[in-house]
């Protein structure tokens, strides 16, 4: 499909009956101290950007409505949050690993039996393909059993002494407090669980508020959060974030900042915190990740990983391929087939066979990624593919736009959209120097077969972002593998494993060698008298 007028939205009679979101959710609750609290207050309505074709023409699909807390709720959620930490003496930071993990495991059971109508949610709420929206759901599951996993390895090299000049200790990871949690509305459930749960599997104690967009696909897991966790353990907030967050950072009482968001809005938040020195920060912010084709790339190769790179879900990834830099003796050969590969992609509804290009869930979006475009043509830019750039309601046709003038937006802004810039160079320099003033330092891809020509471009380029792929596109996964930037891209590390340790700080008991000390370590591991102070294996 080529231009935006051939696109048709879907009648309610044409989906198919599995892939109909059910009736509005209503959600007039939210989570605190293990209740679920009655809300009356103003509530947000939900649409989804997927249309409907009615005979008064295409209509927007409501999904529900949630809470519009104020200040008050948002700081009761705060107060049961810290209350359940206790200053590290709530029963959850002072738990033994083995009981944390089973409260986890029966929250894992429960997400389980919702993974049909979080994965409708995820096609309605935010547009994603059904095959990328059952990948969010179980790389979710699977990233929750890693962790668990990861932990049991964590805890069992540090049941046990060391001694060392004459000093015995035992070292573990400690919880660090309280965790305001806030994940993207492009991966609404992962990104959030990829910090929600390494934060309460450690020990600490959290307050969650939900996505911009992608918030309704979350209600489901109300009610197992409530009965799987102790009281105060996990809150949810919901509403502006004006209104709700910033009076938790001014509190004070955020010890920990999980955000994955914009860099403008976390410096903003925080800036708040009145004792910055005190918050910590996991922070995913923004990239733009740029690909550089050699000329000595398999071009066919080339093609497929920026085309996925770049368009998968629309673009609206971090990781998203957001630059493509091609040498001139194969721009016109890339960009022939490029242009026609993504003139063939499929543009249509989630559940539809093989499509990539679905609805864009934010309004105002559409106008941004027009503006972008209108802007890179006027400084001498041309849309290369039929019908890029146009637009039905929600539906954005993707638009590889060539040449790419640094002085147009295109060239620096993250567009998080289905807008391809390609720039073409004719001196390695070039991309070099684009990747050294870019403000961001995510990932970069190189596609090459060279090995002299890709060393040489290794070892500058593992400086200025932090991970190198070789004929490859950019991503996360797997989540194994440590996801982090530089510059405005990204604070901390997350994995499996570093997610473990940025939630926690390490803390040991340590006593001079004697026989007084030694004695006292004996009797309290052997009689269990400390959770802390414990040598016991975890199977
Ligand atoms: O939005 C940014 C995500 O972290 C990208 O993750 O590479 O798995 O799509 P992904």
């Amino acid at each position: 499909m080529t231009a935006a007028s051939d696109i048709t939205f879907p009648a309610r009679e044409d989906i198919p009956v599995r892939f109909l979101p059910g009736s509005p959710i209503a959600q007039r609750c939210y989570l605190v101290d293990g209740e679920l609290r009655q809300w009356d207050g103003p509530r947000q309505e939900v649409y989804s950007p997927i249309f409907l074709r009615t005979t008064a023409g295409p209509q927007p699909v409501l999904l529900g409505s949630y809470p519009l807390l104020s200040a008050g709720e948002a700081l009761a959620a705060l107060d049961a949050a810290c209350r359940a930490f206790d200053h590290g003496r709530g029963d959850w930071p002072t738990m033994t690993i083995e009981e944390r993990i089973r409260h986890l495991e029966r929250f894992t059971y429960r997400l389980k039996e919702k993974r049909d109508e979080i994965v409708t949610l995820l096609m309605w709420e935010i547009g994603k393909s059904l095959g990328g929206a059952e990948k969010e759901f179980d790389r979710t599951v699977d990233y929750i059993q890693e962790t668990i996993g990861a932990l049991k390895d964590l805890d069992r090299a540090s049941s046990r002494f060391v001694t060392e000049q004459g000093v015995i200790a035992q070292i573990r990871r400690a919880p660090l407090g309280v965790v305001l949690c806030m994940g993207p509305f492009n991966y609404p459930l992962n990104e959030t669980f990829a910090t929600l749960i390494p934060a309460l599997i450690m020990g600490n104690t959290v307050v969650f508020k939900p996505p911009k967009l992608g918030v309704i696909l979350h209600a489901p897991l109300l009610e197992a959060f409530r009965d799987c966790f102790p009281p105060g353990v996990i809150n949810t907030v919901y509403g502006h974030g004006r209104e709700i967050v910033s009076p938790l950072m001014q509190s004070g009482r955020i010890d920990v900042l999980a955000f994955i968001g914009t860099s403008r809005v976390a410096d903003m938040l925080k800036s708040q915190h009145p004792k910055p020195h005190r918050l910590r920060s996991v922070l995913g912010l923004e990239a733009k990740n740029a690909a550089i084709v050699l000329a000595d790339a398999d071009l066919e190769l080339a093609v497929r990983e920026c085309l996925s790179g770049s368009l998968a879900f629309n673009g609206q990834r971090c990781t998203a391929l957001k630059m493509l830099y091609v040498h001139r003796r194969v721009a016109e050969d890339f960009l022939q087939r490029f242009t026609a590969a993504v003139e063939n992609m499929k543009i249509g509804m989630p559940w539809e066979e093989g499509v990539v290009i679905t609805p864009l869930p934010e309004a105002e979006k559409i106008d941004y990624l027009q503006a972008l475009v209108e802007d890179a043509v006027a400084r001498g830019g041309r849309v290369l593919n039929r019908g890029g750039g146009t637009v039905r309601h929600s539906l954005f046709v993707p638009a590889v736009v060539s040449p790419v003038s640094p002085q147009s937006r295109l060239y620096r802004e993250e567009q998080f959209g289905p807008v391809v810039p390609v720039a073409v160079f004719d001196d390695l320099a070039e991309p070099l120097e684009y990747i050294v003033q870019s403000d961001y330092g995510q990932q970069v891809s190189l596609f090459g077969q060279d090995p002299d020509t890709l060393a040489r471009l290794i070892d500058p380029l593992v400086n200025q972002v932090c991970r190198v792929n070789i004929n490859s596109q950019c991503q996360r996964g797997p989540d194994i593998f440590p996801f982090t930037g530089r510059k405005d891209s990204a604070e901390g590390t997350l994995s499996v494993t570093d997610a473990l340790r940025v939630f926690s700080i390490r803390t040991l008991v340590a006593a001079k060698d004697h026989a007084l000390n030694q004695n006292l370590f004996t009797e309290i591991v052997r009689e269990r008298k400390s959770k802390f102070l414990s040598t016991d294996f975890l199977f």
